[in-house]
């Protein structure tokens, strides 16, 4: 079953998303604490490990392997719940294949924008491979090529790596994910709202609420 992530440091947002029953775990990163207005990086992924009680990822700030590593064994030790967002970069690589080593080594490899960036990452030993369809599309680039194409190397090989289809900007976008078997998909929360809702759907109840107003009203 593909699980169904929200893009988003709002607590808010999360609370809501929640009690809809339909949210597997949440994405974070640096310009989505700072929308969320908090530095606090730690007690905002708590925040929301309590309400999802699922995948909370976070990211690093440090772009030497040395500086992620240390950043990383600091955010996995929050919670169980939480993976720690490493850049797909040279110094990432380093960085994913010593902290998958741990025991609670969760990453989520993330800014990747090539089938040979999912697969170096997954090579690495990363759990989460997130590839960035929207900004691709925004540069005129085909984003979910880039998903049916890692997905087809994953399974190729058997790799474990679970193939997360982000930077999501629409709901045709997560039709298309979904096809391309994706493992996860994480999207703003305006677009999951747009998921759920369709004129005809009110149309829909409106009549039907109205009829049986006509034949079962006072
Ligand atoms: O989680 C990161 C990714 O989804 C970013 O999306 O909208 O900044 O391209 P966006």
């Amino acid at each position: 079953m593909a699980r169904l992530f929200l893009d988003t440091a709002n607590v808010e947002e999360i609370r809501e998303a929640t009690r809809w029953g339909i949210l597997d775990g949440v994405t974070t990163n640096p310009t989505l604490m700072m929308r969320a207005g908090t530095a606090d990086l730690k007690a905002n992924t708590l925040k929301i490990v309590d309400l999802v009680q699922g995948p909370v990822s976070a990211e690093v700030v440090a772009t030497d392997a040395g500086g992620m590593i240390e950043e990383a064994r600091k955010i996995l030790s929050w919670s169980e719940h939480v993976f720690v967002k490493i850049p797909c970069t040279a110094e990432g690589l380093k960085a994913i294949r010593e902290i998958s080593t741990w025991p609670n080594g969760r990453v989520n490899a993330t800014l990747i924008f090539s089938p040979t960036q999912a697969y170096l990452v997954a090579k690495a030993g990363a759990s989460y491979a997130s590839i960035f369809v929207g900004r691709m599309d925004d540069a005129g680039l085909d984003g979910m090529e880039v998903v049916r194409q890692t997905r087809d190397i994953f399974d190729n090989y058997g790799f474990h790596c679970q193939l997360l289809a982000a930077s999501i900007r629409h709901t045709a976008h997560v039709v298309d994910a979904l096809l391309a078997g994706a493992d996860i998909i994480t999207l703003p929360f305006g677009v999951l709202q747009k998921m759920i809702r369709s004129p005809f759907t009110d149309v829909g109840l409106e009549r039907f609420l109205a009829d049986w107003e006509k034949v079962a009203g006072g």
